[in-house]
């Protein structure tokens, strides 16, 4: 194993992201791969005390990181002065362009009748669109508008990823695997004929270097209703910046819900990793989130940094990823279960068991 280790920024963020974090940290630092630990403010409560939710000192950690765990920041529903989500913005200055939200069927769910087998991935653009920033009033705050950006270059390089992604989750499950590799293009180019129009035309052209992978496009009110009442009929979802972000809330219903969602951010040199969930501000503090999805955030950050590893970390780091999956899919079905999931464990109790079985197994 390598001696020189990997540094992880670590940005707890508000509320329940400070319960769910240090869990993460604690399955990886069982784990004994060579990482190291860094931590860095940023939040709701970090602009309060310091007046800026994303001091310079964790942008230039998140640049240096080798990759970030990110929990969740309380960001207020209305406008606050000089106040702007530090996830975007650091999605935006790392420029993490993937937003890669994977769904797995909820083991727990087996043999009720509402058990599906559910194998998909939700890509989302991660840098413009209606998250652009572009938001201005009008007519003395009688009329707000929002700008809605799609470029070719960014539609490209994201549809680029899906492609990709499909093309090596088909060859994971064995080259001549049913169901065949497939990307849904979702857009709503018949009404947003510009924005989404070029959207889909650059992933069509994308979609014309992978002959192995089926390509299919869909508007995104059908493809909503497809996905909660036909989800295993999906692998590959790619789809524009806010469209993916309501997409992949939908799809985690069958993953087992916000407990259970993990996300991974990925840009040409930067990635980070987060739970789909917020801050929980209605939980937190009592030591009862979930720390589920946040640990699978964990198996994605493994998965990554053992493309970037030698052969012989890769591997550690590989079969590292897959025993937490292999957990965490065991204390989904077996518990100890928080009450998000109908039972009355607490958070540390949890991760304690993840850690147990992957320990063991
Ligand atoms: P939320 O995800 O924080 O909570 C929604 C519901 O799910 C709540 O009832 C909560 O208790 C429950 N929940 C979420 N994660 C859980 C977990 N791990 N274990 C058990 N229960 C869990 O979303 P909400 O309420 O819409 O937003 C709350 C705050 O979080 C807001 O300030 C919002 O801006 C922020 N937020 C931040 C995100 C981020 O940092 N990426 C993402 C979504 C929301
Ligand atoms: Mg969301």
């Amino acid at each position: 194993m390598s001696v020189t280790p990997y540094t992880i920024l670590v940005i707890p963020g508000d509320g329940i992201g400070r319960e769910v974090i240090p869990a993460a940290v604690s399955v990886l630092q069982a784990t004994g791969l060579p990482l190291r630990f860094v931590e860095a403010d940023a939040g709701w409560e970090c602009f309060q005390r310091q007046g800026d939710a994303l001091p310079p000192a964790t942008l230039e950690a998140a640049r240096a990181a080798d990759a970030v765990l990110f929990g969740a920041v309380a960001s207020p529903s209305h406008p606050v002065v000089g106040y702007r989500s530090p996830i975007v913005r650091l999605r935006r200055e790392l420029d993490l362009y993937a937003n890669i939200r994977p769904v797995y069927d909820d083991p727990a769910a087996a043999g009720n009748l509402q058990a599906r087998r559910v194998d998909l991935v939700v890509v989302r653009e991660n840098t413009e669109g209606l998250y652009a920033g572009r938001e201005r009033v009008e007519d003395g705050g009688a009329t707000a508008i929002a700008e809605r950006v799609i470029t070719r270059r960014a539609s490209e390089r994201i549809a680029r990823v899906a492609f990709e992604l499909a093309r090596n989750r088909r060859i994971a499950r064995g080259e001549d695997s049913t169901p065949p590799a497939r990307v849904t293009i979702v857009h709503k180019a018949n009404i947003l004929r510009e924005t989404c129009g070029l959207f889909r035309t650059a992933a069509l052209e994308i979609a014309q270097a992978y002959p192995d992978v089926q390509v299919e496009e869909m508007l995104v009110d059908t493809c909503a209703l497809q996905i909660a009442t036909r989800p295993e009929r999906f692998d590959v979802i790619v789809t524009t910046n806010l469209f993916g972000d309501i997409l992949s809330d939908v799809a985690c219903a069958w993953g087992g819900g916000l407990g259970l969602a993990s996300s991974a951010n990925l840009g040409e040199r930067h990635a980070l990793f987060e739970p789909v969930h917020g801050a929980a501000p209605d939980i937190a503090g009592k030591g009862i989130a979930n720390p589920l999805a946040a640990i699978g955030c964990t198996a994605l950050l493994l998965a990554y940094l053992a493309r970037r590893a030698s052969p012989e970390d890769a591997s550690d780091m590989n079969a590292w990823s897959t025993r937490i999956q292999r957990a965490i899919r065991h204390i989904r079905t077996a518990g100890p279960h928080t009450p998000d999931l109908g039972d009355n464990a607490v958070t540390s109790q949890m991760t304690d068991a993840v850690i147990a079985h992957m320990l063991t197994t």
